[in-house]
């Protein structure tokens, strides 16, 4: 049933793998508009603080729908509800660009095994897939698809992130993140966090 999943996932991806268009203009509009990040998010979104993310060289597609759930609310985070109210699709357009256009930096320290286990295998037992099926074998997400590049980032986000789809706090009902969190215990989740944080 998963591995159908995934296969039909990767079906729709093939087919609409039409790239979203990042014009020069659109990166240097993005540039004036994230001034106001920086604080949170860091220079060029690099990270400034584990409990906020990094948002260097996450995908366009992946960062505009954030920004739009953030705004709709459908994601809650006070400090990011406000930011987004504001935000007209052209932000939202240009912010995406400009962050994608830079890349992320690894986080120091070493990954445990399990951690390594868990994302390029998944857990079969538990029925948790591979997160490398979506999120590549690198971290490097699946831009067309606007699966999220997860490496470089912070483990301790990595860890809430998880923590909150399991809850049901985070994102859309018929997100596969939903399940998949909440089949992973709090070590498995920390496990897979350093190893993500780890990934260059
Ligand atoms: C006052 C601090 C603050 C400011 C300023 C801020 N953010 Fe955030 N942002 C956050 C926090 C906190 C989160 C983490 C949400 C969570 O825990 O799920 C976040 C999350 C995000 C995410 C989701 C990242 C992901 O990987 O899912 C995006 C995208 C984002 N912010 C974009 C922006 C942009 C663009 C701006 C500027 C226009 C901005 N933020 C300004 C605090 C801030
Ligand atoms: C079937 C595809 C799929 C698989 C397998 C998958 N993911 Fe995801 N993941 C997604 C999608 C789609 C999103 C974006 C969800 C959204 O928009 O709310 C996501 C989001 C995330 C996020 C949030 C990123 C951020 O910046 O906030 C994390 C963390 C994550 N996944 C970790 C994992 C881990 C760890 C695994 C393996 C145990 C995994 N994923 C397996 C599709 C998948």
């Amino acid at each position: 049933m998963k591995t159908k999943t995934i296969l039909t996932l990767s079906a729709m991806v093939t087919m609409t793998a039409t790239c979203t268009v990042v014009s020069a203009a659109s990166i240097q509009a993005g540039k004036k508009k994230a001034e106001v990040c920086v604080g949170c998010h860091g220079e060029k979104g690099k990270g400034a603080n584990p409990i906020f993310p990094k948002l260097a060289g996450q995908n366009p597609k992946y960062l505009t729908r954030q920004l739009e759930y953030f705004k709709n609310q459908v994601r809650n985070i006070p400090a990011m509800n406000a930011v987004a109210s504001s935000l007209s699709d052209e932000d939202i357009a240009d912010l995406g660009a400009y962050f994608s256009a830079h890349s992320p930096e690894p986080e120091e320290g070493q990954a445990p095994p399990e951690g390594m286990k868990i994302y390029l295998s998944g857990m079969a037992d538990k029925k948790v897939p591979a997160c490398s099926a979506c999120h590549g074998p690198q971290g490097q997400g699946n831009a067309p698809a606007g699966f999220p590049l997860l490496k470089g980032q912070y483990p301790a986000y990595t860890v809430k992130a998880l923590t909150d789809f399991a809850s049901g706090e985070r994102g859309e009902e018929k997100s596969p993140m939903r399940t998949i969190a909440q089949r992973m215990t709090e070590d498995e989740m920390k496990a897979v966090a350093a190893y993500i944080g780890s990934l260059k």
